[in-house]
């Protein structure tokens, strides 16, 4: 008995002593099915370049940057104007106004 609850306060503490910014669980298949709907993927893909950096690329740059999330959330919620080919073109944003959908597209960019 004794040695149970040793166990139960050791995972207790571990659990606490998570760090605040531990990645959420993210939802896959619902950042899949917005990022399709909001048409990123003309412009972006998950593993290679195309007219924008792939998701992998993204998420190796903001990983490690403790302002990533709100970084990333403004670029897909504020429109901004893109270089492509030479070309000015409007960066799209995500077409929802759902903050948890759009938190979760950009842990789903993150975790690529
Ligand atoms: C017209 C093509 C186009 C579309 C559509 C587009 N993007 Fe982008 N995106 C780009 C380009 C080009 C860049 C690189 C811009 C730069 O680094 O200046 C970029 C950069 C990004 C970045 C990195 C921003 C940064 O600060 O490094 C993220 C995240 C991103 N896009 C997500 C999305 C999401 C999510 C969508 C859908 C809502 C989307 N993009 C739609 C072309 C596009």
């Amino acid at each position: 008995m004794k040695i149970l609850s040793f166990i139960a306060v050791a995972v207790t503490a571990a659990a606490v002593s998570l760090p605040v910014a531990a990645a959420p669980q993210v939802n896959e298949r619902a950042a899949d099915q917005l990022v399709r709907k909001s048409k990123c993927l003309t412009c972006h893909a998950i593993d290679r370049k195309k007219d924008g950096p792939s998701f992998k690329e993204i998420a190796a740059e903001y990983k490690d940057d403790p302002e990533g999330v709100e970084k990333l959330t403004k670029h897909i919620t504020v429109p901004t104007t893109v270089e492509v080919d030479g070309n000015k073109e409007e960066h799209g944003v995500i077409d929802t106004k759902d903050e948890a959908a759009i938190l979760n597209v950009v842990h789903w960019i993150l975790t690529r």
